[in-house]
């Protein structure tokens, strides 16, 4: 008996010892996956992209999360991080590398883990630590620092232990009607012979990555396609990540059948790219109130009239779910694709930290046919800036492409720095409104150091850079550093932007586009030559990669953790129920009987969500009756059917309501159901308690 036991996992062992030696046909690569979430403080917090004050958290639609990725050719390791957060930063990056190297030594560094934000407007912002971007916020928000850290590390952590000897596939498609050129104006200055290469004023090219396990295990996927993560508008106050977020849940729920959002093995990341100049608002432009074009320079008839874009959906839930849809769909299509190419081939990432200002490269102008020098100059932002975008019109009163300077902000922007004649002449065709890189008080406004990143996988080129490029300044790009490679290895590599890595500098316009002075020009920091110099950096980056050559890594920025951070956003004090009332007693309970397609809306007495942010967990369940006592989970807060509403009734007496709605999909298995609550209370004599509650039984019938 004992030797009819052993003799299977004898066989088993020699088959699998074969599999993972026959050279470069099962596995090329270590490949490993993770996800964390990294859901921050989802309730009075402002939100990070649309720069607007009155844009605080009240909820949760859907959590955010971070993805990563291993590849190991066993000599090298590298690691893709997307992040479902507006930006991230440099001190971000510091912490998350700080807490691998406690665990795993120098396996991770800041060479090798590279970390892409997805750039959703809504989730909640303080997390940078240049004053600029915490200006709308009020301040920094240590909880919303701690969250992208703590989800970021998880998320390596589990991609880490998830490694096992894997294949790379790469193939590409196409995505149409998801996606404008929102500065066509600023396109159209690009030269005429450029645009002539290109047949569509955004890119429509989804560029994807497929992870399988050497037993055949589907592991995860990455794809990037560039478009604005801004399908929900300045007005929402729900924590969510938007269309491309929808995305991922859509192919991780169909991978990963059985578990809930955010729990699955599977990975599905959707990354962004050269985004700059790209929204996912496909009815484009519109003026609020006549629903008319909006004039040339993108200004409406009526005075306190906005030009902002929508669409293509009903409303900016509507449109989410179709533009996340579409993304998804094509991403699907490709992954089952048989006609994917493995990538095979050693890996080299190469990093180098620049310090901005004064850079110098030359620069060919094609209408003057002249090749001049050209310098970097001290960050600044222009008058466009405060014009917002029509994704998302600014609080003040400017118009897009204003090149002539207004004495009120003249005499704030005085106030704060002026900016030096140098400054005026290097910035160009850039009205200053803002001289950031002269400004140090109270700390720094705008990072003068930026990181540098490029990895090369077999023939596979991810081009990691600190901001959002506009789709031609990627396009130039991804040329510069494809025809860099290919004159030394003759073959031609795919190259991708990475989007928003490492540092956030805002964006990055082509020097043409930059003379139109729209937001993107208005917002590229280091005057009109900021994409021409970092050409010349990236193409050093690629040479430096496949000659093997060491770079000079340069030297990191400051470290800006400091206690002087401002922080104005007042901490929760206290909780308290409704008089007479628990928390987590149901306020309004759900009808007896509900259809598929209805939506069930119950409250709760409910403490603040920033007490605990339910990390990984929920603020809600659905819970569907499968045998006399045993309730399963069906929706969680992270899933789009459910949305978690929270206010504060009373801020002096400390009371909240929670308000819990359920979106019942049309393919809901009948039965009966319960919502469930679960939160925090801050006690007003200290401490911080957990609760639950939970509605009546109520039952789902079909008609
Ligand atoms: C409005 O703009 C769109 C897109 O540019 C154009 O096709 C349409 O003709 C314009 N409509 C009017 C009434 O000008
Ligand atoms: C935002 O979207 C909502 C709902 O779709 C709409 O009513 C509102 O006018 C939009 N506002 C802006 C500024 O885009
Ligand atoms: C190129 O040269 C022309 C003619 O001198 C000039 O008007 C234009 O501003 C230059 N373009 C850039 C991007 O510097």
């Amino acid at each position: 008996m004992a030797s009819e036991c052993s003799r299977w996992p004898m066989g088993l062992i020699i088959l699998l010892i074969g599999i993972f030696t026959l050279p470069g046909i099962m596995a090329s690569y270590s490949i490993g996956v993770g996800i964390a979430d990294t859901t921050g403080p989802i309730a009075e917090i402002v939100f990070m992209g649309y720069a607007k004050m009155e844009q605080k958290g009240a909820g949760l639609h859907l959590r955010t999360f971070t993805r990563s990725f291993i590849i190991d050719d066993g000599e090298q390791r590298f690691v893709f991080v997307s992040t479902e957060s507006a930006m991230i930063g440099h001190d971000i990056k510091a912490a998350v590398i700080k807490k691998l190297q406690k665990r795993f030594g120098n396996l991770y560094t800041e060479k090798n883990v590279m970390i892409s934000a997805t750039h959703t407007h809504s989730s909640p912002g303080g997390f940078n630590l240049y004053l600029l971007f915490d200006l709308s916020t009020f301040g920094f928000i240590e909880q919303s620092f701690t969250a992208l850290i703590n989800g970021i590390t998880t998320s390596i952590i589990r991609a880490h232990d998830s490694v096992v000897p894997g294949q790379i596939f790469l193939d590409h498609g196409e995505v149409f009607d998801a996606s404008i050129n929102r500065s066509p104006l600023a396109y159209m200055n690009n030269p005429k012979n450029e645009r002539e290469k290109y047949k569509y004023d955004t890119d429509k090219t989804m560029t994807q990555l497929k992870f399988i396990a050497a037993d055949g295990r589907p592991m995860g996927v990455i794809n990037w396609f560039a478009v604005h993560p801004t399908s929900m508008n300045n007005t929402n106050r729900l924590v969510s990540s938007d269309n491309v977020g929808y995305a991922s849940i859509l192919f991780e729920k169909k991978m990963n059948k059985g578990s809930m959002v955010g729990k699955g093995e599977f990975v599905a990341a959707f990354a962004s790219s050269n985004l700059g100049d790209v929204s996912p608002n496909t009815q484009g432009p519109k003026c609020e109130f006549t629903g008319e074009n909006c004039s040339a320079d993108y200004t409406c008839p009526g005075k306190k009239e906005m030009c902002f874009a929508s669409g293509p959906g009903k409303d900016i839930y509507d449109s989410t779910k179709i533009i996340g849809k579409k993304l998804y769909e094509e991403s699907m299509k490709i992954w089952n694709r048989d006609s994917s190419k493995e990538i095979k081939g050693p890996i080299e990432v190469v990093h180098r930290y620049v310090k901005m200002p004064g850079q110098k490269a030359e620069f060919y102008n094609e209408t003057s046919k002249e090749t001049i020098e050209v310098e970097t100059c001290q960050p600044a932002m222009g008058y466009s800036f405060a014009a917002g975008t029509t994704d998302g019109p600014g609080s003040f009163s400017f118009s897009q492409g204003t090149t002539t300077t207004n004495p009120v902000w003249d005499a704030v922007r005085n106030f704060v720095a002026a900016p030096t004649p140098e400054d005026i002449k290097c910035h160009g065709a850039k009205p200053i409104l803002l001289a950031t890189g002269r400004m140090r008080r109270p700390y720094q406004w705008q990072p003068k150091v930026v990181s540098t990143h490029l990895a090369i996988i077999g023939d596979f080129v991810l081009v990691g850079v600190p901001g959002e490029f506009t789709t031609m300044s990627g396009r130039r790009m991804r040329e510069k550093v494809a025809s860099t490679i290919e004159e030394v290895t003759k073959v031609q590599p795919t190259v991708v932007i990475a989007g928003l890595c490492n540092t956030y500098t805002d964006y990055i316009a082509t020097p043409e586009e930059y003379e139109i002075q729209r937001y993107e020009g208005a917002s590229t920091i280091y005057g009109p030559h900021t994409l021409t110099v970092y050409l010349k950096q990236y193409q050093e980056l690629a040479l430096a990669a496949i000659q093997k050559k060491v770079i000079n890594p340069g030297s990191p920025p400051p470290n800006m953790y400091i206690e002087s951070l401002i922080s104005l956003q007042t901490p929760v004090l206290y909780d308290t129920s409704k008089w007479g009332y628990d928390f987590g007693y149901c306020l309004s309970q759900p009808p007896k009987i509900v259809k598929p397609g209805d939506t069930v809306t119950v409250s709760f007495v409910a403490g603040h969500p920033r007490n605990n942010l339910m990390t990984g967990s929920t603020f809600l369940t659905v819970e569907r009756l499968i045998d006399r006592d045993i309730w399963v989970k069906v929706a969680t807060d992270a899933d789009w059917e459910t949305r978690f509403h929270w206010e504060r009734k009373n801020s002096i007496l400390g009371t909240s309501q929670a308000d819990i709605i359920w979106e019942i999909p049309l393919d809901v298995k009948p039965g009966k159901y319960r919502i469930r609550h679960q939160g925090h209370y801050r006690y007003i004599l200290g401490g911080i308690f957990p609760y639950r509650g939970l509605t009546n039984v109520f039952e789902v019938k079909e008609k």
